[in-house]
């Protein structure tokens, strides 16, 4: 009898033994498997970008980047870029083959004009509402050369939101970055970069790069860590 009761307390003790174990081997797994998860979306959020500033002009892995914060010189005057102007061309001929005609309203502004375009839109609106939809001088990617504003020959949505809503800036919104391009100033994106929604206005970036940023959702400051 004693015998017994000493294989059962025994039994016991190692059946608890045994179910504790695995208890705290399944929590110690979780743990482990929430600390990989946590490091992959800190790594995510902390994903490294290299900023370069070369000749006064702020580059974010290898993307020159201009916005309301970050500027160029004022004698950056580098012209429209011939890569970005053939991609545009190549775009247009597409389109066209869809039966669609764009065209190219505004492409390379230097720091003088854009001094003109800001002043003359202050003066009629104000400054307060000029700065959502005009960027100051130094801030404009058109200063780039590698941004232009397109429309629909005709069309008397071009320059206006409801571009965004034609043939024409739907295809736009599907298609620029097949060509290297993206929409800069995204719908839902205004408090990001600073403007109002801008279906027309194409930032040049590659294929590449556009496809990337397109497949992000995300705006251009999103992606390459700035917020
Ligand atoms: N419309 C854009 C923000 C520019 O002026 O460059
Ligand atoms: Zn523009």
């Amino acid at each position: 009898m004693k015998k017994l009761f000493t294989v059962l307390v025994f039994s016991t003790l190692l059946l608890a033994a045994c179910s504790n174990h695995s208890n705290s081997t399944d929590v110690s797994e979780n743990d482990t498997q929430q600390q990989s998860d946590k490091s992959r979306k800190d790594q995510n959020v902390q994903k490294k970008h290299e900023k370069v500033i070369k000749n006064g002009c702020t580059y974010i892995d290898n993307i020159l980047i201009v916005n309301k914060e970050v500027s160029l010189p004022s004698n950056f005057n580098p012209g429209e870029n011939p890569e970005s102007q053939q991609a545009l061309q190549k775009m247009f001929n597409q389109a066209h083959k869809e039966n669609l005609n764009l065209y190219k309203i505004s492409g390379f502004r230097n720091y003088q004009t854009q001094v003109q375009l800001y002043n003359q839109y202050a003066t009629r609106d104000g400054k307060k509402a000029a700065d959502k939809y005009s960027a100051r001088p130094g801030n404009s990617e058109h200063q780039t050369g590698l941004t232009y504003d397109v429309g629909a020959v005709g069309s008397d949505k071009n320059l206006y939101k409801s571009f965004g809503d034609t043939k024409e800036g739907k295809w736009i919104a599907k298609n620029a970055h097949k060509f290297g391009f993206i929409v800069r100033y995204p719908k839902g994106k205004e408090k990001i970069t600073g403007y109002q929604y801008e279906p027309w206005h194409l930032r040049y970036l590659g294929k590449q790069t556009a496809t990337k940023v397109y497949d992000s959702d995300q705006a251009l400051e999103e992606y390459v860590g700035l917020k």
